[in-house]
């Protein structure tokens, strides 16, 4: 079983279609260290069927660029067998319209608070419903493991710190379920990996998770939490939409640090603006001090 990274950057991508930071800038003009991503997924499972976490707004060029996702059974098919959200958020969301000439209902696993959000605030599946429709699945928030129909799969969701999407009602006043992460077990291996592509702070539940994982992939956002403040972009903090910073006490980086060194740790869901993702950065280097991979499109995992 594998887990494939089909696009390691937050929303907007890298670069961003309308950024001329520094980093988009150079990564359109071919910057050596730099290289483009697309919008945060994974799928998990294979050789031939797939589970798809989190449906960005790039997946159609994911899918041209994974051939085994592509259609090679019948006259209409794909390797993605399902779909599952880690949360309601437009970057992991938009894509299923375009899994929409699907010829039955699209086996969906979300929370009940994303799929209010996604037939009320962001009514997506209301309008999936004029063409193939979804079969909605409630994932469970309890701990108890549920299996998607792949064989050796096990997961769990843990309800984790952070924000509904801007259109929810409860933008504000966040519940359990809104944001999830996830742990992914083989089970004929014991192997586990935790992945939470948004993660605004390292609870007692998450930090078990982490330990009893033998690969991490999490919250690669932001460098520091006024990161976009300080370029000019936004007036928000990474803390205020949900996005623990690596660097400082208390960042992501020393929670990794504390890891065991034998679990491999990686970063995904990594903002345009976030000064890892160049190759020749001294915070590219304290993540490499700090043995913590940064995430890039077609990275492959074994489990
Ligand atoms: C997030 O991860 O905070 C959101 O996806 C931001 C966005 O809407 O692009
Ligand atoms: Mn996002
Ligand atoms: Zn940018």
């Amino acid at each position: 079983m594998k887990l494939v990274v089909l696009g390691a950057a937050a929303g907007g991508g890298f670069p961003q279609w309308n950024c001329n930071c520094n980093q988009c800038r150079g990564v359109r003009a071919g910057q050596p260290g730099l290289t483009a991503r697309t919008q945060s997924s994974v799928i998990v499972g294979g050789p031939h069927d797939w589970l798809l976490v989190n449906a960005s707004p790039d997946i159609l060029t994911q899918i041209q660029r994974t051939p085994a996702l592509q259609p090679d059974r019948a006259l209409r098919d794909s390797g993605i067998a399902a779909v599952l959200l880690a949360d309601g958020q437009i970057d992991h969301t938009t894509g299923l319209f375009m899994l929409r000439e699907r010829r039955s209902p699209l086996p969906l696993w979300c929370a009940d608070p994303v799929h209010a959000d996604l037939t009320q605030g962001n009514p997506i599946l209301n309008v999936l419903g004029h063409f193939c429709g979804v079969a909605r699945q409630p994932v469970p928030l309890d701990g108890t493991p549920f299996e998607v129909g792949l064989p050796n799969l096990r997961i769990t969701a843990l309800p984790i710190a952070g924000k509904p999407a801007p259109f929810s009602p409860r933008r504000e006043c966040p519940v359990a379920g809104d944001n999830l992460g996830f742990t992914f077990e083989h089970t004929a291996t014991g192997r586990r990996l935790f992945y939470a592509p948004g993660l605004a702070e390292i609870t007692p539940p998450v930090w078990a998770a982490m330990q009893a994982a033998d690969v991490v992939m999490v919250d690669g956002t932001f460098y520091t939490d006024d990161e976009m403040v300080r370029l000019g972009l936004s007036s928000k903090l990474g803390s205020q939409i949900g996005h623990l910073p690596q660097s400082g006490p208390g960042g992501m980086l020393a929670h990794l640090a504390r890891l065991p060194a034998t679990t491999r740790k990686l970063l995904i869901h990594i903002n345009n603006t976030n000064p890892i993702l160049d190759a020749r950065s001294p915070e590219r280097a304290a993540c490499a001090a700090a043995g913590v991979e940064v995430s890039f499109d077609g990275l492959e995992i074994d489990l």
